[in-house]
């Protein structure tokens, strides 16, 4: 039997570059975990029904659950790199952690269906939730971030490319088609940035700002962003991550921001990123965008694959007893089962 590719089992993690998006994250009330996983198995037939009338829009949503959540709601073993976000705490610049139980990513090419989506959602969850963060993002033009550069140009395109930097593989047997999902959302001192000239710009980001032609080795400054967010391992191969920012912000109160959300298979790569940006390698060489950007918020979750979150019980069970057929190494237990042992967790 041919395995399914990791991506087919995914949500819409890989729908193309939106036009508009919503980041809602929300935290669930003690008792109203059993309506939460109800509304998450039924959530990709509520995209569809609101999205099928206007195909064109590309309305997609993807769910994300924090580990605390994780635990009082599934029985279901906690996803291998699941934990809480934690705060990296720099000299100079911190990326502080904030609570979140469940991160709805939610794009289209239109606002509308975005908000539809997410009225929609919070109907359902009335009484059983509380948001913690609305975010409206917007494309703006020439995919610029409110620093006026183009960005995404790096975030690999090609199923191929983003689906072995997004998705969880087979050391995790149960969450094949997972992903892991960092979100922060950073407010920009546009009055200073403004103050520098383009080609300090143009250092602090490691890339022209008109071309978005990468900057050559020996001009990009290791505190530039990209310097900062370029991991290579010792083979020389380069740790990517799928990100898709967005801008937003209000005129009238001063607030230009990015929206940074990076999905990875690992969330160990993004979170390495985040101690080059803030503490630096070596320390004290942080991000120079971070002079200008500060960290309001920041949680890590777990995007099930599309089938467990329909119906985790179904896939846990077949999950299970492939791993039972297949058992023939000497880590598995004689007794047969997975030696994973009651499949729930305690809280931690
Ligand atoms: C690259 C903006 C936060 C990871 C870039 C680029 C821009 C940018 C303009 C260059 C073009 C591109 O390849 O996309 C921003 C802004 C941020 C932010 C405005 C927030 C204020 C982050 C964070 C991470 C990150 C928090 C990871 C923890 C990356 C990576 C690249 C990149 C991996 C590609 C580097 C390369 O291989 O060339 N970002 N970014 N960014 N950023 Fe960010």
């Amino acid at each position: 039997m041919t395995a399914i590719p990791p991506e087919d089992r995914a949500q819409d993690v890989l729908a193309p570059p939106a036009m508009a998006a919503i980041f809602l994250t929300l935290t669930v009330r003690p008792g109203g975990e059993d309506a939460v996983r109800e509304a998450l198995s039924g959530l990709a037939g509520l995209t569809r029904a609101i999205g099928f009338r206007v195909p064109e829009a590309q309305l997609s949503c993807v769910v994300g659950v924090g580990a605390r959540l994780w635990d009082r709601m599934y029985d279901a073993p906690r996803p291998v790199r699941l934990h809480t976000f934690e705060p990296v705490v720099g000299a100079q610049h911190t990326a502080v952690s904030t609570p979140g139980d469940l991160l709805f990513h939610v794009r289209a090419t239109r606002q509308d269906l975005c908000f539809e989506l997410c009225y929609q959602v919070m109907r359902g969850l009335d009484g059983s939730v509380d948001a913690v963060d609305e975010v409206h993002g917007f494309r703006y033009w020439d995919e610029r971030d409110l620093l006026g550069f183009v960005d995404g140009t790096e975030s690999p395109t090609s199923r191929v490319a983003a689906a072995a930097a997004g998705f969880v593989g087979d050391e995790d047997p149960y969450y094949v088609g997972g992903s892991y999902v960092i979100v922060q959302k950073y407010l920009h001192d546009l009055a200073a940035w403004d103050k520098l000239s383009v080609e300090e710009q143009e250092l602090a980001v490691g890339r022209r700002k008109l071309s978005d032609i990468e900057l050559p080795d020996g001009v990009k400054p290791p505190n530039s962003h990209v310097a900062a967010t370029t991991i290579v391992d010792p083979d020389g191969t380069e740790r990517q991550i799928l990100r898709h920012n967005m801008p937003f912000g209000n005129v009238a109160a001063g607030e230009f921001g990015t929206y940074f959300i990076g999905y990875a298979a690992d969330p160990a790569v993004i979170e390495h990123m985040l101690q080059r940006m803030f503490i630096g390698e070596p320390p004290g060489n942080t991000d120079r965008i971070l002079d200008f950007s500060t960290a309001v918020t920041g949680s890590l979750f777990f995007v099930p694959p599309a089938d467990f979150l329909e119906d985790p019980d179904t896939v846990v069970a077949a999950a299970s007893s492939r791993g039972l057929a297949t058992a023939n190494n000497d880590t598995m237990p004689s007794d047969g089962s997975l030696g994973i042992g009651s499949l729930r967790r305690s809280n931690g």
